[in-house]
This record gives C-alpha cells, sequence and structure tokens, in this order.
C-alpha cells in the first residue's frame, strides 16, 4: 500500500509525463508546419516517448494497489520564435521533469518507501539521457546556425537522429 503522500507526488509526476507528450506533440506540429519533417519527426517519437513514461508509472501506481488520478493537462506551448526556441524550451522542459523525478524520490526516500524509490530509478537514468540529448541537439543547433539554409542542415542532422533512435528503440 502506497503512502499517501508518495501515491500524491506519483501522480503529479503522471500528469507532468502527460503535460511533457502534449508539449512534445505541439512542437512535432509547430515543426510539420514550418517544412522541418525530420524534426518533426524526433518530436513525435518524443511524445511517444513522454506518453509510454506516463503508462509506466500508472501501471506502478494500480500495481502498487494506489487509485490513478487522471489530471487535466494545461495547454502547452505552441508558438515558437524559431527551431533554436523551440529545442531551448524542450531542453527547459526536460530539465524540469529532472527537478520533479529527484523531488519524488526524496519523498519516497522520506517515506522508507524503498520500491518506490528504486522504480524510480529508471527515471533517474532516463532523464540523465535526455537532458545529454536536448543539450547536444541545442549545442549542434547553435553550431550550425537557423539563418539561411541552417535550417535545413538542422532538419537533415534531427532526421537522422530521429531515425538512430527508432532503429534503437527496435532493438
Ligand atoms: Fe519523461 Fe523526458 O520526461
Amino acid at each position: 500500500m502506497l503512502n499517501p503522500k508518495v501515491l500524491k507526488a506519483l501522480n503529479e509526476q503522471v500528469a507532468m509525463e502527460g503535460m511533457a507528450s502534449q508539449a512534445y506533440l505541439a512542437m512535432a506540429c509547430w515543426c510539420e508546419n514550418e517544412g522541418m519533417s525530420g524534426c518533426a519527426s524526433f518530436f513525435y517519437q518524443h511524445a511517444e516517448e513522454e506518453r509510454m513514461h506516463m503508462l509506466k508509472l500508472v501501471k506502478f501506481i494500480n500495481d502498487s494497489d494506489g487509485k490513478v488520478e487522471i489530471a487535466a493537462l494545461n495547454r502547452p506551448e505552441s508558438e515558437f520564435d524559431n527551431i533554436q526556441q523551440l529545442i531551448e524550451s524542450a531542453y527547459e522542459n526536460e530539465l524540469s521533469v529532472s527537478k520533479s523525478i529527484d523531488e519524488l524520490v526524496d519523498v519516497a526516500e522520506k517515506a522508507n518507501d524503498r520500491q518506490t524509490a528504486n522504480f524510480l530509478q529508471w527515471y533517474v537514468d532516463e532523464q540523465h539521457e535526455e537532458e545529454a540529448l536536448y543539450r547536444g541537439l541545442l549545442d549542434k543547433v547553435k553550431l550550425i546556425g537557423i539563418e539561411g539554409r541552417g535550417r535545413y542542415f538542422i532538419d537533415k542532422e534531427v532526421e537522422l537522429m530521429a531515425a538512430q533512435h527508432g532503429e534503437g528503440e527496435e532493438e
């Protein structure tokens, strides 16, 4: 049986992962409207991943005999000045998810809930990877530049990342 504070924090994380999924869906749509199909594929993929993160939490709560609360989600940001600003926003989003996971681990540890703390380790590792991914992407965008043909080269680069990521997922 889950401690009420742990259950509340887990449910808040369900909502956060759901919002991350919606945020990436909105980003995918923005990229598609801008003709950046490589970036759109990348963000569609990541919207799916965040949904998977949400479902993994849902399953854990259910398996722990807790009650899942599906919350209303805030409308995500859907307008961006350019692709660099969009990726900065995605990176900031990942930083806030990491902070929230760290706080959730704290709540579980304070409640002496080893099972939840252990389960959350997967999220700690995942956030480390995602932060590195978005930071790397942002560095590349800054290096290539968004002027002139920069957008085209960024799109090709991100398309490659999406394809490699897709192959990794199939393994
Ligand atoms: Fe599941 Fe990237 O937050």
